[in-house]
C-alpha cells in the first residue's frame, strides 16, 4: 500500500485543526498542507468534504472526526490517516484496511501525562478538591471547621486497574509510590508488572469487589463498550471511587450517576464521557461527589507538541512509502 505519489507531486494533506506547529512544520516541508484555523477542530463535514475532494492524507482529531465506512468508501485518493491521540475509536479501522488506508496514532508520548491526570482525578475525588474549591469561592468558609469535607486516604488502600497497558502501568507505578496495593484485570497477564510492583491479576468481578479505587485504562472496543454497567457498579465496595480517563462509553454513565447518588460509590473522577461535551442537563452535573475534567488527559504543552510530531511523522511515513512506527492496521502494509 501507500505508494508515494507517482508523479512525485507533493501529497495533499488536510489537518482538521491548527495542531502544534512542530508537527505541522514536518508536514509542510513535504506536503501541500491545509490546516483548519480556529480554536475548535473543523466540523466533521469539512473533513469529510476534503476527503471526498481527494486529499491523500488526513491529520485527524479524535473523537471529533468520525471516519466511518461511508466516508472511507467515498475517498478517491486517501492513503493515510493519522490521529492526534492514542485512541482510534473515531475511525472504522476495518473499513480503513479494506480501503487500503493506513491508520497511525500516538502511543507512548502521552502515557505519563495521562497517568498524572488519572492520579489527579483520584486525589481530587478522594480529597474532595472540587467541592473544597467551590466551598472557598462561595464565601461559606467562616470558622475553622474540623468536621468539614472529610475524604478518603489513598495510602493503605487498594487500587484496581482495568486495562494494564502502558497507561495502566504508569498509574500503577504512581500508586505503589503512594503506598497503595494494586490489583488488575487485563486482556493478558503482565508478569513483569506483577514482579516489579506486586500487582495481583484477577477477574473484573474480583477487581471491582476488592478495590477502594478503580481506574479505567482499557481501549474502547466492541468488547469493552458498557463493560462497567449497573451490575458492575453495584458490585463495587461501599465508598469506592471510580476514575475514568480512557473512554466514556466503557462505563454506563446513567448507571454511574445513580451509583454516585444512591451508592455504593463515594465519588468519581472523570475526564471522558459517553457524549462529549457533556450535555448541560446531564445528571452528573448535579452531583457534588464527582470531579470533572473536559477530556484533557494528554493536554500539557510538552505532550501535545510531542503528539503532533509523532502523528505528523506517521502520516508522512505512510504517504512516502515507509512503514510508520505506530501503524494501527499493519495488515494494510506490504
Ligand atoms: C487519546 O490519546 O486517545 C486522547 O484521549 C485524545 O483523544
Amino acid at each position: 500500500m501507500a505508494e508515494s505519489t507517482s508523479s512525485g507531486a507533493r501529497p495533499r494533506v488536510f489537518c482538521s485543526w491548527g495542531y502544534p506547529e512542530s508537527g505541522l512544520a514536518l508536514l509542510r516541508a513535504r506536503c501541500d498542507v491545509e490546516a483548519w484555523e480556529g480554536k475548535l477542530p473543523a466540523p466533521p463535514e469539512v473533513t469529510h468534504q476534503r476527503i471526498a475532494d481527494g486529499v491523500e492524507g488526513v491529520f485527524a482529531m479524535p473523537p471529533t472526526d468520525r471516519l466511518d465506512e461511508q466516508i472511507l468508501e467515498s475517498a478517491p485518493r486517501l492513503r493515510a490517516v493519522t490521529g492526534f491521540g492514542v485512541g482510534f475509536d473515531y475511525i472504522d479501522v476495518d473499513a480503513a484496511t479494506r480501503h487500503r488506508v493506513a491508520v497511525t496514532n500516538t502511543p507512548g508520548v502521552l502515557v505519563d501525562t495521562t497517568a498524572e491526570l488519572a492520579f489527579g482525578l483520584m486525589l481530587a475525588a478522594a480529597r474532595r478538591l472540587s467541592e473544597a474549591d467551590r466551598y472557598v469561592r462561595s464565601g461559606q468558609w467562616g470558622e475553622y471547621e474540623p468536621g468539614l469535607l472529610w475524604g478518603r486516604d489513598l495510602f493503605g488502600s487498594t487500587l484496581g486497574i482495568v486495562g494494564m497497558g502502558a497507561i495502566g502501568q504508569a498509574v500503577t507505578r504512581r500508586a505503589v509510590a503512594f503506598g497503595m496495593d494494586v490489583i488488575y484485570t487485563s486482556r493478558s497477564r503482565k508478569l513483569d508488572v506483577e514482579g516489579r510492583y506486586g500487582a495481583r491479576y484477577a477477574s473484573l468481578a474480583e477487581v471491582l469487589a476488592e478495590s477502594d479505587f478503580v481506574s479505567v485504562h482499557c481501549a474502547l472496543t466492541a468488547e469493552t463498550q458498557g463493560l462497567i454497567g449497573a451490575a458492575e457498579l453495584g458490585a463495587m465496595r461501599p465508598g469506592a471511587i471510580l476514575v475514568n480517563t480512557a473512554r466514556g462509553p466503557i462505563v454506563d454513565q446513567p448507571a454511574l450517576a445513580a451509583a454516585l447518588r444512591d451508592g455504593p460509590l463515594a465519588a468519581a473522577g472523570l475526564d471522558v464521557f459517553e457524549e462529549e461535551p457533556l450535555r448541560p442537563d446531564d445528571p452528573l452535573l448535579t452531583l457534588d461527589n464527582v470531579a470533572l475534567a473536559p477530556h484533557i488527559g494528554s493536554a500539557t504543552h510538552g505532550t501535545r507538541a510531542r503528539m503532533a510530531e509523532l502523528a505528523a511523522q506517521g502520516l508522512l511515513d505512510a504517504l512516502e512509502g515507509r512503514r510508520p512506527a505506530h501503524l494501527v492496521n499493519p495488515e494494510v502494509w506490504g
